[in-house]
């Protein structure tokens, strides 16, 4: 015992991380247990190189970006259904499993609680999850299949939203059988001097590592050895926070099956050059998205010659991806992206401060960095009113709120 806990101050020391043993110190036996388990955790190479990394000049991108060719799922014409009914007959085939990314907290709408329990307002107060299941289950007797339902949670909500699922029967599901959790990985929260920050539990601050750790979850937790014992073949992965999200699309699997890729994604047209989303691309000639935190104005509004946007077809994260694929990213890591946050922490003299600013880094991976793991993937633009209402904002942001997200959705579903 004590050889480990030489290690480990040794490690602390050779990455300036002592005050975690300071603080240590200060602890009583069961809470530097705790603390111990997740030191042992830490990758402090990587937390120090991502330290390193926040202090570099962003340094002017040499990747060569270009736009990305993409199918119309309205201009198919004879096609449409010569692919539909390729996706069909693997549908009918218990063929097509749905993952739902819900690691993510409501917090800029504001919700106290896994965002997939956010009620928008209709008149049956169903939550997002439960809105995703009703869907999930019209498929299923429609193509008269089981689909398995896979929910991603994060160490920070995963109780939150088992207890939720649990208290409402499962919304019909059962789980073990047809509907599955699983956490995604996490990583420490550190300050500007690149100290881990302690948390208000009195442990290592540890925030969700983005959804960039999707395939390596998948695979870590078994999920894709269980999917390939149901004979699965095919992954729809979306996010929680589009209640108009179809997961189950008949062309979209056929093209790829046709096709033979292993990544086919839906994108929408982007609304305006300055909207909100991600946009397909091709960077070095390989598939990808360029976030809209990180895309230049000048090519956020650069139009063809038909004054249509170069980089207009939005990633709404439903992307559907081949076991094959998913097992072949979660192979490698991919790069993490910075934010910086608000975060409260204990400090050295055991005191809780609640920042007014910005005062710690977040580290997180995106799954569409792992994109250009291959060499060709389809895009198929589907129509933004049939498949796009996200609940990102509170209502007084005006755009992607509850408010918009619930008009869009009694519109499709006719409820007025
Ligand atoms: C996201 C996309 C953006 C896209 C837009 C469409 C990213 C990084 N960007 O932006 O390209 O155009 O949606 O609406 O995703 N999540 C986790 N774990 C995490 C982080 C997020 O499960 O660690 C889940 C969230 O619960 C949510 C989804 O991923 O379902 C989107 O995450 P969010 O960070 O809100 O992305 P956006 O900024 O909205």
């Amino acid at each position: 015992m004590d050889n480990k806990i030489d290690a480990i101050k040794n490690i602390l020391k050779k990455y300036g991380q002592e005050h975690l043993e300071e603080y240590y110190q200060k602890l009583d036996e069961e809470k530097r247990q705790l603390l111990l388990n997740q030191i042992e955790k830490i990758d402090f190479e990587l937390i120090n190189n991502l330290y390193n990394n926040t202090k570099k000049e962003t340094k002017q991108n040499q990747d060569e970006i270009t736009p990305i060719e993409y199918l119309d799922k309205y201009k198919l014409y004879d096609d449409y259904k010569y692919y539909e009914n390729i996706g069909e007959k693997a549908i009918r085939e218990g063929k097509l499993a749905v993952v739902t990314m819900a690691g993510g907290q409501g917090t800029r709408l504001g919700h106290n609680g896994p965002k997939g329990t956010y009620d928008i307002g209709l008149e049956s107060h169903k939550s997002l999850f439960e809105l995703l299941g009703d869907y999930i289950k019209e498929q299923e007797k429609k193509y008269n299949v089981t689909i398995p339902w896979f929910i991603m949670t994060s160490k920070e909500n995963d109780k939150q939203t088992q207890n939720f699922f649990e208290k409402n029967k499962y919304f019909g599901f059962q789980k073990g059988k047809n509907l599955f959790f699983f956490i995604q990985g996490e990583l420490p929260m550190i300050d500007t001097e690149g100290k881990i920050l302690i948390g208000e539990d009195g442990l290592i601050k540890e925030a969700a590592d983005g959804h960039g750790g999707i395939y390596e979850s998948l695979v870590k937790s078994g999920m894709t050895k269980k999917m390939q014992e149901m004979g699965i073949k095919w992954v729809f992965i979306g996010g929680v926070d589009n209640c108009l999200v179809k997961m189950v699309d008949p062309v979209l699997m056929g093209i790829a099956i046709d096709k033979g890729v292993t990544v086919a994604c839906k994108s929408v047209v982007k609304a305006n050059p300055h909207e909100k989303v991600g946009v397909f691309c091709k960077r070095n000639g390989k598939p990808n998205v360029i976030e809209y935190s990180e895309i230049t104005e000048e090519m956020a509004e650069a139009t063809d010659s038909d004054g249509e946007l170069l980089y207009g077809e939005s990633h709404i994260l439903c992307n559907l991806f081949s076991i094959d694929a998913i097992e072949r990213m979660g192979a490698n890591p991919l790069p993490y992206h910075v934010a910086y946050k608000k975060a409260k922490y204990i400090d050295k003299n055991g005191k809780l401060v609640e920042p007014d600013s910005p005062n710690a880094y977040k580290f997180e991976a995106f799954l569409f960095d792992a994109f250009g793991e291959v060499d060709e993937m389809a895009v198929l633009r589907v129509k933004r009113e049939e498949e796009f209402a996200p609940v990102k904002n509170a209502d007084s942001a005006g755009v992607d709120c509850p408010k918009t997200a619930r008009e869009l959705y009694k519109k499709f579903y006719k409820l007025d």
